[in-house]
């Protein structure tokens, strides 16, 4: 029987400063206790994408009172504490060296472990903390497709410490895809979300796109060339009305979509094969698009797999994740030095980074 975990955790990796309080129960069930998320979205739209000397200052400029905030809403101090977690990477540098020092500022003072946790972790435990309940929690091992603004990767999660890289891109994220080629088209920031309203009312048969690395063996993804012929069916337009803007939009969404099912899909393959399992998680931004969900949910009926989309305010980056993922590194007995440094990229599955250099070097850079 274990004791309950009370753990603050501080994500300041990309462009979102946040600071949440977990308590891990004694059955690995998860209580948010407090969860405070400052989203920087305004101060980098000007720009069109992350900027990452603004992200840093902007996270120096709100940690402190979010972390303030985090423990009122918890109705604890820091003496209640078991640990404090902080994402040292991957990340901006700048961004992911304010989270730690932070957090390891506040285990001096108050005597309590520091945990150094990998944001991809976070990300990859994420879909544990809402399985618990009715439908009985979920339990490794599980594919996980992560999609976000600085990742597009299918892992095979095995057990905590125990993640197999089955692919990763090769170019670009997913996330950094839809925002570019939203930028191309003037759709605004973040591009995601602007792009999928955009496309609602588009004809995506009217662009013929190309979906690289689609049919070959393998899960590796790659949208650069993707981003490449959005940018050049732009620019040919005579006409850039709303309607051209849609259509274009809608065949750029379908096209990044049935990249993502096509290797999934081999994923899910791979994954049987080597499990006997069959459990599908998507997690990470991209995992708003309903066109994406609706695909992959498709997918999975087709090869029998259960699909599971956490809601998402868990897909998205938060400091639960992090306090989630310390507590249980925690409960496994892992205190970590405070002589930990940032690692600005840090891959989940080292073997698969030191076989495969190109892909899934664990970077998360700026999303202009
Ligand atoms: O996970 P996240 O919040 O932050 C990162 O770690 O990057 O993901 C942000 C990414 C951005 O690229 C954003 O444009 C994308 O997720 N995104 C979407 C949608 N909502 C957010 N992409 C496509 N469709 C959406 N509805
Ligand atoms: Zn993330």
């Amino acid at each position: 029987m274990h004791k309950p975990l009370t753990v603050l955790g501080l994500e300041t990796s990309c462009d979102e400063t946040a600071a949440a309080v977990v308590q891990l129960g004694t059955n690995g069930e998860v209580h948010y206790l407090a969860d405070q998320i400052y989203s920087q979205i305004d101060e980098h739209a000007l720009y069109g994408g992350v900027v990452p000397e603004i992200a840093a200052r902007a996270h120096v400029g709100a940690l402190d009172a979010l972390i303030e905030r985090a423990l009122a809403e918890a109705d604890i101090t820091f003496e209640h504490l078991d640990a404090v977690a902080a994402t040292t990477g991957p990340g901006l540098v700048g961004g992911v060296m304010v989270g730690m020092m932070s957090a390891k500022a506040i285990a001096l003072a108050h005597n309590i472990p520091f945990l150094s946790i990998n944001h991809l972790e976070g990300h990859a435990l994420s879909p544990l903390i809402s399985q618990q309940g009715d439908d009985g929690p979920l339990v490794f091992p599980y594919l996980l497709l992560l999609v976000s603004g600085g990742h597009t990767q299918l892992l095979s999660v095995e057990g905590l410490g125990q993640y197999k890289r089955l692919g990763s891109t090769i170019d670009d994220a997913v996330g950094e895809a839809f925002d570019k080629s939203a930028k191309i088209m003037g759709l605004g920031f973040p591009g995601g979300p602007a792009l999928e309203r955009a496309a609602q009312k588009g004809d995506a048969t009217r662009f013929v796109l190309p979906r690289p690395l689609t049919g070959r063996p393998g899960c590796d993804f790659s949208f650069a060339g993707l981003k490449s012929a959005v940018r050049r069916a732009w620019e040919e337009l005579p006409v850039k009305d709303d309607q051209a803007r849609a259509d274009l939009a809608a065949s750029f969404q379908q096209a990044a979509t049935d990249v993502l099912a096509n290797r999934t899909a081999h994923a899910m393959d791979m994954f049987a094969k080597a499990h006997g399992a069959r459990t599908l998680v998507v997690a990470g931004g991209v995992a708003a698009n309903t066109v994406l969900r609706t695909r992959l949910t498709e997918e999975a009926n087709n090869k029998g797999f259960e699909f599971i989309a956490p809601p998402l305010s868990l897909c998205t980056d938060n400091g639960g994740m992090i306090a989630h993922a310390g507590a249980l590194h925690l409960r496994a007995g892992r205190v970590d030095d405070l002589t930990a440094s940032a690692r600005p990229r840090w891959p989940l599955d080292e073997r698969a980074a030191k076989a495969h250099p190109a892909s899934g070097s664990g970077k998360k850079g700026p999303k202009s």
